[in-house]
C-alpha cells in the first residue's frame, strides 16, 4: 500500500547518536518519529518485571505491549539495554512488532530509529542512515547521557565497564539470526566520533535533500 509520506531509516549501534539524530530530522522535516529501541525496551522491562529470564520465550509481552509500556520512565537503565537485546533476539518478540513500526508510518511516512529498519521493516525506505562511532567514543556519550560523574574516583572503571557493555550489546545485536543490525546495501554511513549532534544533522539532511529533493521542505 502507498505511503503518505517518505520513510526514513536511521539504524546504527548503541549510543551512536541515532536517537537524538533522528528526532531533530523530524522535526526539521515535520515528520513523525518513532524510536524502535524503546518497543524492545518496554518488551525487556516487563520480562524482568515479572521476574522471567530474558532469555526465556517473551513473545506474548511483545503482543500485549500497549503504548503506556513504551512511555514508562524507567526504561533507559543499562540492564534495561540487556533484557532488550536479549528478547530482541527472538524471531517471535520481532515479528509480533512488525506491524506496529510499518503502521507507524503509512499515514504520513516517518523517521524511525533502530537497527533493522533499512534491512528488515522498511527494506524500501526513502533513505538509509547508519550512524556509527568507536566504542570508546558511545561510551562516553552514553555515560554523560546517564548523568554519571566524570570527576568520580570510579569514572574510569565505570567507563571501560560501559564500554564492555556496549561492546557486548552490539556483539549481540549483529551476531543473531533474527534480522541482525547490518549496514543495508543502500545505506550511507555517518561515522560520528568527530561530529558534533549539529555536523551529523548537517551531514544527514544533505543526503535526504539529494535523495528526496523537492518531496521534503
Ligand atoms: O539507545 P541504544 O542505542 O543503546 O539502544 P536502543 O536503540 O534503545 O535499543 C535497545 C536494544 O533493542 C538493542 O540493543 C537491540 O537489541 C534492540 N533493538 C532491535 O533489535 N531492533 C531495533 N529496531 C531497535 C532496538
Amino acid at each position: 500500500m502507498k505511503r503518505g509520506g517518505p520513510v526514513l531509516a536511521v539504524d546504527g549501534p548503541a549510543a551512536a547518536g541515532k536517537g537524538t539524530l533522528a528526532k531533530r530530522l523530524a522535526a526539521e522535516l515535520n515528520l513523525p518519529y518513532l524510536d524502535t529501541g524503546l518497543l524492545y525496551r518496554a518488551v525487556g522491562r516487563l520480562v524482568l518485571d515479572a521476574g522471567q529470564d530474558p532469555a526465556a520465550p517473551a513473545e506474548d509481552f511483545a503482543r500485549r505491549l500497549t503504548a503506556e509500556d513504551t512511555q514508562r520512565k524507567d526504561l533507559r537503565t543499562q540492564e534495561v539495554a540487556r533484557a532488550a537485546s536479549l528478547v530482541a533476539a527472538q524471531p517471535g518478540v520481532r515479528s509480533a512488532l512488525v506491524d506496529t513500526q510499518r503502521r507507524f508510518a503509512q499515514a504520513r511516512g516517518g523517521v524511525l530509529d533502530g537497527r533493522d529498519i533499512g534491512t528488515a521493516i522498511f527494506p524500501d525506505a526513502d533513505v538509509k542512515l547508519f550512524i556509527t562511532a568507536s566504542p570508546a567514543t558511545r561510551a562516553l556519550r552514553r555515560f554523560l547521557q546517564l548523568g554519571e560523574d566524570p570527576a568520580a574516583d570510579d569514572a574510569k572503571a565505570r567507563l571501560a565497564e560501559m564500554e564492555a557493555a556496549l561492546k557486548a550489546r552490539d556483539a549481540a545485536d549483529a551476531g543473531r539470526e533474527a534480522a541482525p543490525m547490518q549496514v543495508a546495501d543502500d545505506a550511507v554511513v555517518i561515522e560520528t566520533d568527530t561530529l558534533g549532534a549539529d555536523d551529523v544533522l548537517a551531514e544527514a539532511l544533505r543526503v535526504v535533500r539529494e535523495r528526496l529533493g523537492a518531496r521534503v521542505a
